[in-house]
């Protein structure tokens, strides 16, 4: 195990390529020639001032812009800035069809059981990873550390990270049980970038990886790419340093090669994958009935959805789109086409499916990440970029967009695969999906409906076990440990008990 992590970290190192080693020299003839394609991509305002630089830093400068192909930076920022006139080819948009899809609300219930069972079997024999998209910089919530070190205001005071731990550590020990052995392992593969990864792994060793053994978490860093101009120039943050943003959810295909993830999936012999958002405290982590569901279906990819609560809810949808799986964004579709009934029921809407980002995925198609990884878009976010002017060396911080981030989305992938090796399940919002993305007091997804919503659906499941939930004023719900219950389950020593709300039913040390 010693020995992949060394390799790992030694890639990533390679990629990021770390401040804070000191940087190696380079000779005068290599610094030259990186300056000449530079120069000659037109991009040579990234050298404006190295003769004023420290030897230090001029090597810094120099390794940081080794690790970037300026050819296809440029071919990006002018696909980016000058998006080619699509050709108006009709689009068809239409719900996935009935065989690639199906739903717990409606599904029945031996059907979901045979698929926790399979999916559970698929943990006791360690087939079973979970990537963890953290990568995120969470400016919408206001706070500067990484969205999983958040404390949502449980009583337990829980940050997200824990919760997701500790999902896994229950799901281990019940399928450890059902099957009579004791040594299921989920690898957790956590997906940072430049801003969460430090702080991510400092916060993991000082909550000594929340009771999970270190062998089996991996911290591994995302790709960046230059911030550019809107005249189509890399921009400097310094005058030793290219302003750099993480390249968006979609950097995990790449990540998962470059960081020797996939390497490490395939040394374990791991078959099937989950992967989610860091910020749904809702998230069932390695969820068996999915991995279930997905393994029956033989798919590369599926996905879980949530009811679209509204004809007008601004969320993205599932379809296929010209006959493939496709995200539609809410703006892209009209009106009529977003009020349409389901002809079969026609108290539901057509297009209902919104997207959650909640992956499966086929270990045999991440084999296959090298033969599309290229061919993901590039989606431009305009932002307010600080930046060294390179005509007189002064900072600016400008007061609107004067330049773009380049990101991948990970959907995007979708419509590559076909439609037989895709999938769709449909899954309970107030079971699964909550997430934190705006600051405390906006009233929708943000810490205070995220701790409301693990709160109810705790209640519910003592309810459902037949306990008896107090509820004076205005007080309400049960805080169940993950490590006492992964989804509900075995919560019948409560039955007849009365719990005053709200309450925080923690497993005893
Ligand atoms: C995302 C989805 C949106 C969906 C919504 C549901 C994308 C592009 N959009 O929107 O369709 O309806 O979630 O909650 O996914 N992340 C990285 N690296 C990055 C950027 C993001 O790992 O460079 C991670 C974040 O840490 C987070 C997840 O990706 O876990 C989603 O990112 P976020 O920026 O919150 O996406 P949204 O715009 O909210």
């Amino acid at each position: 195990m010693a020995a992949i992590k060394e390799t790992v970290s030694n890639l990533i190192s390679k990629i990021s390529g770390s401040a804070e080693e000191a940087p190696r020299e380079p000779s005068a003839e290599e610094f030259q020639q990186l300056r000449n394609k530079y120069t000659e991509a037109g991009q040579g305002q990234v050298f404006a001032f190295v003769d004023e630089l420290q030897t230090a830093d001029k090597s810094r400068l120099f390794h940081q812009l080794s690790t970037f192909d300026v050819a296809r930076i440029n071919e990006l920022a002018d696909r980016a800035l000058n998006p080619p006139k699509s050709e108006q080819t009709a689009v068809t948009v239409e719900p996935l069809p009935d065989v690639a899809t199906a739903s717990i609300i409606d599904s029945d219930p031996a059907d979901v059981k045979t698929w926790y069972e399979a999916g559970l079997k698929q943990v006791a024999e360690n087939n079973v990873a979970v990537v963890l998209m953290a990568g995120g910089q969470g400016t919408r919530l206001g706070s500067s550390a990484p969205k999983g070190c958040f404390d949502i205001g449980l009583l337990s005071e829980k940050p997200l990270f824990q919760l997701q731990a500790e999902r896994i550590a229950k799901l281990q020990e019940l399928a450890n049980k059902a099957h009579g052995v004791q040594s299921a392992t989920i690898p957790w593969y956590v997906m940072t970038s430049g801003p969460t990864r430090k702080p991510t792994e400092e916060f993991f060793a000082k909550n000594k990886y929340f009771g999970l053994s270190k062998d089996n978490i991996f911290i591994f860093e995302q790709g960046v790419l230059p911030c550019i101009s809107n005249d189509g120039k890399i921009i400097m943050e310094s005058k030793s340093k290219v302003a750099v943003a993480p390249d968006g959810n979609g950097g995990i295909y790449q990540a998962i090669v470059t960081s020797g993830v996939r390497e490490d999936m395939r040394k374990r012999g791991i078959k099937h994958i989950h992967a989610y958002c860091v910020d749904n405290c809702l998230v069932k982590v390695a969820d068996p009935v999915f991995i279930g569901f997905s393994a029956s279906k033989n798919v590369d990819i599926a996905t879980k959805v949530v009811r679209k609560r509204d004809a007008a809810e601004s969320v993205g949808l599932i379809v296929q789109k010209n006959g493939k799986p496709d995200v539609v964004e809410y703006s892209e579709i009209d009106k009529e086409t977003a009020e349409a009934k389901d002809p079969k029921q026609p108290d539901v809407l057509k297009f209902r499916a919104a997207n959650i980002v909640n992956h499966y995925y086929s270990f045999q198609f991440f084999e296959s990440i090298e033969n599309w990884m290229h061919k993901l878009p590039h989606h431009v976010a305009r932002k307010k970029i600080p930046f060294i002017n390179p005509e007189n060396g002064e900072a600016v911080k400008p007061d609107t967009p004067n330049g773009i981030k380049l990101e991948q989305f990970v959907f995007d992938v979708f419509p590559m695969t076909p439609l037989d090796k895709f999938a769709c399940i449909e899954v309970r919002r107030e079971e699964e999906f909550s997430p934190l993305k705006n600051a405390r007091g906006t009233g929708q997804d943000d810490p205070d409906t995220s701790r409301d919503d693990i709160m109810k659906q705790g209640q519910r499941w003592v309810e459902a076990a037949g306990g008896i939930v107090i509820t004076e004023d205005d007080k309400f719900g049960v805080e169940v440990s993950p490590l006492i219950s992964y989804g509900g389950e075995n919560l019948e020593f409560l039955k007849g008990r009365q719990i005053k709300a709200p309450a925080l039913l923690e497993k005893e040390e």
